[in-house]
């Protein structure tokens, strides 16, 4: 069993080049299913849900080809239409699939997906999103037996809630339907952005991602493409929030400046001095972070992203003052607290509010990791502690952070895995 030992007390400096967004790479390896052509992904991040990705697009009959450059994926003949348990259970981006496999072939056999454990996470909006688009879905015995029996018609559909993996799932079987699909209330999320640039690239034609209202206008068929994956947002978020608690100094490179300002107007009220430019990133962080004043609440973009709440939370622990965070995405989103408190933060879990009062110090202890942001705040964490931090349960950080203890020892973190 892997651990990272990390010994704290080193402020982080230097550059660091960010990696390519796992959730964009994700919809968007599904999405290569609909071209029938090679699709040459660049900027695709090594990681494991990206590999578990492959294993999928593998098992229905596509090739997947990794270099150090690039991945090309090769999807001229889908041989099979259900997609095992073992590999839906690796990942929550499994059901992605079922949309693109829907668009290419009219059948898939799924299951309900793994992946972190935050709450329940159902996946009625996306089963009633590809009803109305002409999907008859059975249940039976734990599998999802979906089938269209001709094409998959447009649709007029109004999210309950802007899900993404449910605007993800509705555009990858709208691409190719028949007619046009309208998405109210859609996940504005800069992945989608990112996932519907892909697809344009590949000839759909699609208007209006970023903002509430998408339209997709169905077509036959899409072509290959080459596509470049944009950086990732959250581990933008990680290693910036890293740099803050140890009060060091970074420019982060390849980033995305624009889809990270939410998170970057609340960490710059602990009074870090950020620099923005397109694709680079400047902080620095002299002195000890003030707690931040308003209440953080994680929200649908462009509001706070929940997946930076733990990171932030972990260089707040050692803030001057009390900061209150408000998670509203998902209800079990408080897991990493118990490995910080731990670790000698004060945190009080009530419901969806976390107060987080300032601590002077945090003292080094054994943890574990029980999801993947919350496993990089125990990191985040450890850097700042007096002493040594063992964390378990890295197979969690892992599934979405390229080498995190390459990243933060080039920036002069004591980070091992061992
Ligand atoms: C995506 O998950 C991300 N994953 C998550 O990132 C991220 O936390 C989340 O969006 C919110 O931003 C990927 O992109 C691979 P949702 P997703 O559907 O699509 C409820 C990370 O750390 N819901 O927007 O699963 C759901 O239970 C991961 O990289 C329903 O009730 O998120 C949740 O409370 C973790 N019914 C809320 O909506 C549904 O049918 C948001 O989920 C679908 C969702």
């Amino acid at each position: 069993m892997q651990k990272l030992v990390v010994t704290g007390g080193q402020r982080l400096r230097g550059e660091l080049s960010l990696q390519g967004s796992k959730n964009s790479a994700l919809p968007i390896m599904a999405a290569a299913l609909l071209c029938g052509e090679d699709c040459t992904l660049k900027n695709c991040p090594k990681l494991t849900d990206i590999y578990a990705a492959s294993r999928i697009l593998n098992c229905v009959g596509c090739r997947c080809l990794f270099s150090d450059e690039c991945v090309v994926i090769s999807s001229e003949n889908i041989s099979e239409t259900a997609i095992p348990e073992e590999l839906m259970r690796e990942m929550r981006s499994s059901i992605i699939f079922l949309g693109a496999m829907l668009g290419r072939t009219g059948e898939c056999t799924v299951c309900c997906p793994g992946g972190c454990e935050l709450g329940p996470r159902p996946i009625d909006m996306h089963l009633t999103a590809l009803r109305k688009m002409g999907a008859d879905i059975r249940e039976s015995y734990g599998k999802i037996i979906c089938r269209i029996p001709e094409r998959a018609h447009g649709a007029r559909i109004s999210l309950p809630f802007p899900s993404v993996g449910a605007t993800e799932n509705i555009i990858l079987c709208a691409v190719t339907a028949d007619g046009e699909t309208v998405i109210n209330n859609a996940a504005r999320e800069p992945e989608i952005c990112d996932l519907c640039g892909f697809l344009r690239a590949c000839g759909a034609e699609i208007s209006g991602d970023g903002e509430s209202r998408i339209v997709i206008r169905g077509r036959e068929g899409l072509h290959g493409c080459e596509y470049s994956i944009m950086p990732d947002r959250i581990a933008g978020a990680t290693y910036l929030s890293m740099t803050a608690a140890t009060r060091g100094e970074i420019i982060l490179k390849n980033a995305c400046a624009a889809a990270m300002e939410p998170f970057i107007s609340v960490l710059e009220q602990t009074g870090c001095s950020i620099y923005a430019s397109r694709d680079k990133i400047f902080l620095r962080s002299g002195s000890r972070l003030k707690a931040v004043n308003e209440r953080i609440r994680t929200m649908p973009h462009p509001g706070f992203p929940t997946d930076a709440q733990a990171l932030l939370m972990a260089a707040l622990v050692t803030a001057d003052g009390t900061s209150i965070f408000e998670e509203n995405i998902f209800d079990c989103r408080y897991r990493h607290t118990d490995a910080l408190v731990k670790m000698g933060a004060d945190i009080q879990v009530l419901g969806k509010t976390a107060v987080v009062k300032g601590v002077e110090r945090l003292y080094g202890a054994n943890v574990e990791a029980t999801d993947l942001r919350g496993g990089a705040a125990m990191v985040a964490a450890a850097l700042t502690a007096d002493g040594k931090t063992e964390i378990g349960g890295i197979s969690h950080i892992d599934r979405g952070y390229e080498k995190i203890e390459d990243a933060v020892r080039s920036l002069g973190g004591n980070i091992k895995r061992v």
